[in-house]
């Protein structure tokens, strides 16, 4: 392609982002785009999938036939969030089984708040409701990125989210007015996912390597200090209607702009669980590679179905 060509391209693609449009997988779109989805897409899809091991632990010691009914509806569903974000990834050229590789040898990364043990139920609860409102939180304005096939996916992933947020404060919300000993549960699970939750939405901006770009390519639509206090602000309100209190002796409500402030979280427990050294992480990997591998025959069997399909269409 001539030099102009590539020019007029790009000044096509920068006309787009200007007029706040979409992005769709055959237009142009210069090589630091293409990477930066690719980089977030992979990684929130990896963090789905992972996500289901928390959760998983628990299907077999839900307290009741109607909760284990909707804890495995609802780790299915993070499956199912994984399938469409890898496929949204796969319409910018990369092959799944390449990223699943990168996610499998620690050359991608997935989510810092996965890497925390589930200890006891209400920590099923505390995930419902912090880390999914923290995802919501963070995915609903992904429901406006530039780039078409990962916006519309969010869509579809915000709305069960939603339904996944619910699920953690009714668990909460039970236990909170049941025995003492069982508030006590739900209190113990918000001071262990509480910080873990802050972290979720990345390093301050002032550390932030992305989020400029990003914003200005209209990926991300806010950065994550603003998302971080959206997600305070939301919270602590629900915290007071189950009758918890969040760990955190800085917060105070500040008429004055109507937002709370809050102590940050330990940024250097962030990238100590980013690099590898969080409480789970070696098993949350070791898992999931082995799963990979038990599942080998599934995916060769699917493949002869399909390439005998495809003869007999031929
Ligand atoms: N965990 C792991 N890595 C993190 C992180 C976290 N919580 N926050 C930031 N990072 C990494 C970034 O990936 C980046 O690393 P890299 O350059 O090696 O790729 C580095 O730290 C610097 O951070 P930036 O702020 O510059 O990175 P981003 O601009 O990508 O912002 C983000 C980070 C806000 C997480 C953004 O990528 C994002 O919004 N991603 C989409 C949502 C997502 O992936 N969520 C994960 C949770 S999914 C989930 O919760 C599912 C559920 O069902 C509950």
């Amino acid at each position: 392609m001539s030099h102009l060509g590539y020019a007029a391209l790009m000044d096509s693609f920068q006309a787009t982002i200007d007029a706040d449009g979409r992005i769709e997988p055959r237009d142009a779109m210069p090589d630091g785009y293409r990477k930066t989805l690719i980089r977030q897409i992979a990684q929130h899809a990896h963090s789905e999938i992972i996500g289901m091991q928390p959760e998983g632990n628990w299907i077999s010691r839900a307290p009741s036939l109607r909760r284990k009914a909707i804890l495995m509806a609802k780790v299915q569903d993070e499956a199912g969030h994984g399938l469409y974000l890898y496929a949204a990834a796969e319409t910018l050229g990369v092959d799944r089984a390449d990223l699943l590789d990168m996610l499998h040898t620690g050359r991608q990364k997935y989510s810092s708040i996965f890497n925390y043990p589930t200890l006891t139920w209400a920590d099923i609860g505390a995930i419902g409701w912090l880390v999914d409102g923290a995802a919501i939180v963070n995915q609903v304005p992904l429901c406006r990125c530039s780039y078409g096939p990962y916006a519309r996916a969010m869509v579809r992933v915000c709305k069960e989210e939603s339904f996944h947020q619910r699920q953690g404060f009714e668990i909460l919300h039970t236990l909170c007015n049941g025995t003492e000993g069982q508030k006590a549960m739900a209190q113990d699970a918000l001071d262990r996912w509480w910080w873990p939750s802050l972290m979720m939405f990345g390093p301050p901006d002032a550390s932030s390597t992305h989020s400029e770009q990003s914003m200005a390519w209209g990926i991300k639509r806010h950065s994550n200090d603003e998302l971080r206090q959206r997600f305070v602000d939301m919270t602590v309100p629900q915290a007071d209607v189950l009758g918890l209190r969040v760990p955190d002796d800085g917060l105070v409500y500040d008429e004055s702009t109507g937002h709370y402030s809050f102590t940050e979280p330990d940024y250097t427990e962030l990238y100590a669980v980013v690099k590898g050294n969080g409480p789970c992480n070696e098993k949350r990997l070791a898992h999931r590679v082995k799963a990979h591998e038990d599942g080998a025959w599934v995916r060769e069997a699917a493949a002869a179905y399909a390439a005998k399909q495809q003869e007999a269409v031929a």
